[in-house]
């Protein structure tokens, strides 16, 4: 949540920050604002998006030193008062904060008794005048963050301006800050993609670091006062194409890349002579995979329910028990660790606060996990040190697609991979490796033709709400067309196994309720059509997702067809349609598709 963007160069900061901060809006967008010093620091902020932001800014603002912010609200409501940066009292500091100050209003109440008044709401103000205050008794920036940090309990990526010095002194706690280093210049961004545009040299520091930059210099610290050992690196350059293009909107722009997405995830990693899958950067020997006892996958929203779906296979091609938990509550329970058992974080960001946790708990614990990880050299991707990237290239919807997508693949490889070593045979495997590699042309089959999803939008856009159901491996998958739906068109949206209907959600079918499900066609088809009469009787209008050449094409109202796979697959095609009807109901109701109220892209705060 929050995005920050610093520099510190040759050039004019304010047009580098804008862009900056335009390339980041997807972690937060309640409001923006950039501080650029000439001389004193001047202060533009506003409440809305980078557009909003540009209407306020002066034609040209000059200074070469600047740090710029893009809002997700946790401390204080969506005011201009409350958007950063920063001030403290004198002016001297200004600040940009991502994180949560846990014993923020401790340090408000003893920053009011002295006297300061407070201009926000904010947990992030405080730290400002902490900042000034410790910089009154040696004038050492660095010094003063240090000083000041100590005092705060919680998260932060930091970064601070100060009129009498040329420097900007950054700290990371818990949230991202990666510092890019150009020819006499510098910059600083909350996540890489941000920077690739001017340079690929960076140094991603961990938690507890802090760093002093000038133009031509980065001298990194601790918290405690010693030396990091934090070193620089190389970004990846062929990270795939960020910019919208022809694409009306991110989300559909990156439905449509899912093709291209899988394409590349499979590339290199398939055995198609021994039908097994070749994940190297999973560090697994065969002694250690014919001992495993279970395996646990942790994610959130989409993450999870591609975990879920991996989980399932794993159980079926490995024979091993496997199970996705949510991330969010795993720490919290005191979970049981078997140091041989394997765990897999699965996200997107690789920055997402909950994940990080249950991480931390397991590793905690004596247990290691393996990152199923989007963006390389993210957080979670350091954190486990091995694992395997999906990578789909940039997504920057806050509705994950082809994240997704390349999720599920890369456990359908590593379930292959494991059950190669204990269970399947090399023809199923063989067999498996086929149906992978034929997803991406099949998706592109039915990205050209899509059914009536304009059907189905009538059918849901003024609903009350809309349930879907799915068995087996359809289950998380409905899962996923709920969350879609829900989280860009505000509908509210209940999934269930579909055997699960009849103890509870059929209560709310009345007249014309839509239902949407998922019915490949796998061994639970059958069963699944039983759920689909059961909802008919009571009046519901079914949508149904199905596989071309099956024999259930009259059971929906509306039915959507998607081309046959090998059964394990499914997920794959099915959820394109599910996608693809969150998308144009939220356009027919006039939702921010990209930027979803309330959402950010990367949630970084537990
Ligand atoms: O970056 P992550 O994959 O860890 O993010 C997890 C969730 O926050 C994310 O999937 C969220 O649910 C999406 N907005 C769903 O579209």
């Amino acid at each position: 949540m929050c995005g920050i963007f610093g520099y510190i160069g040759p050039h004019q900061a304010a047009p580098l920050l804008v862009e900056g901060l335009r390339r980041l809006e997807y972690r937060g967008y309640d409001s923006t604002g950039i501080a650029v010093k000439n001389g004193a620091v001047t202060i533009h902020k506003k409440v809305g998006k980078v557009q909003e932001l540009r209407t306020i800014l002066p034609a040209s603002i000059k200074g070469q030193i600047g740090i710029a912010h893009t809002r997700w609200a946790t401390h204080g409501g969506v005011t201009d008062e409350n958007a950063h940066p920063h001030a403290s009292s004198e002016g001297k500091v200004v600040i940009v904060h991502n994180g949560i100050i846990e014993n923020a209003r401790l340090l408000r109440t003893s920053l009011e008794v002295q006297g300061v008044e407070l201009q926000s709401e904010t947990d992030s103000e405080a730290l400002a005048h902490i900042i000034e205050r410790e910089l009154s008794i040696d004038n050492n920036p660095e010094e003063a963050v240090r000083r000041t940090l100590r005092q705060a309990r919680g998260t932060w990526g930091i970064c601070v301006l100060f009129t009498d010095h040329d420097t900007i002194v950054c700290a990371r706690n818990g949230s991202p800050l990666i510092i890019g280093q150009g020819v006499e210049e510098m910059f600083i961004s909350s996540d890489p993609h941000a920077l690739t545009a001017h340079t690929q040299q960076v140094i991603y520091l961990e938690d507890g670091d802090i760093a002093t930059l000038t133009a031509t210099s980065v001298k990194l610290s601790t918290l405690t006062g010693g030396a990091s050992d934090t070193k620089s690196s190389v970004l990846e350059n062929n990270w795939g194409e960020a910019e919208l293009g022809d694409f009306p909107h991110y989300m559909l722009k990156e439905i449509y890349e899912q093709p291209d997405a899988i394409r590349h995830c499979i590339s290199g990693r398939l055995d198609r002579a021994g039908g097994s899958g070749r994940l190297g950067g999973l560090k697994l020997t065969p002694a250690t995979l014919a001992k495993i006892p279970h395996v646990r996958l942790l994610g959130c929203g989409t993450s999870y329910n591609a975990a879920d779906i991996g989980g399932l296979l794993i159980e079926k091609l490995a024979r091993i028990p496997a199970v996705a938990q949510i991330s969010s509550e795993f720490r919290h329970n005191d979970p049981v660790i078997n140091p041989s058992a394997l765990h897999f974080a699965v996200t997107q960001s690789g920055e997402t606060a909950d994940t990080i946790s249950a991480i931390k708990e397991i590793q905690l614990k004596g247990g290691n996990v393996h990152g199923v990880v989007n963006v390389v050299g993210s957080t979670i991707a350091r954190l486990c040190g091995r694992g395997v990237y999906i990578h789909s290239g940039p997504e920057q919807a806050v509705a994950s697609t082809k994240a997704f997508s390349n999720m599920v693949t890369a456990l359908t490889m590593f379930a292959l991979q494991v059950g190669r070593s204990r269970n399947i045979t090399k023809e199923k495997g063989i067999e498996l490796i086929h149906g992978l590699q034929q997803i991406p042309h099949l998706l592109e089959e039915y990205l050209e033709s899509q059914g009536p999803i304009q059907e189905a939008v009538e059918l849901v856009k003024d609903a009350k709400s809309v349930l879907f159901l799915g068995r087996g491996i359809s289950a998380p998958v409905a899962q996923e067309g709920a969350l879609k739906l829900m989280e860009i068109a505000y509908i509210p949206c209940l999934a269930y196994p579909a055997g699960e209907m009849k103890h509870g959600p059929i209560a709310l079918l009345e007249e014309g309720s839509p239902v949407i499900f998922i019915a490949p066609n796998d061994h639970v088809k059958t069963k699944t059509v039983s759920a689909i009469h059961e909802c008919r009787a009571r009046g519901a209008k079914i949508i149904l997702i199905h596989e071309e050449g099956d024999d259930i094409a009259q059971e929906g109202d509306v039915c959507i067809s998607v081309p046959k796979v090998h059964n394990l697959l499914s997920p794959l095609l099915t959820v394109v349609p599910l996608q693809l009807i969150a998308y144009h109901t939220a356009l027919a109701l006039g939702c921010d598709v990209d930027r979803p109220r309330n959402l950010a892209k990367s949630v970084t705060v537990e």
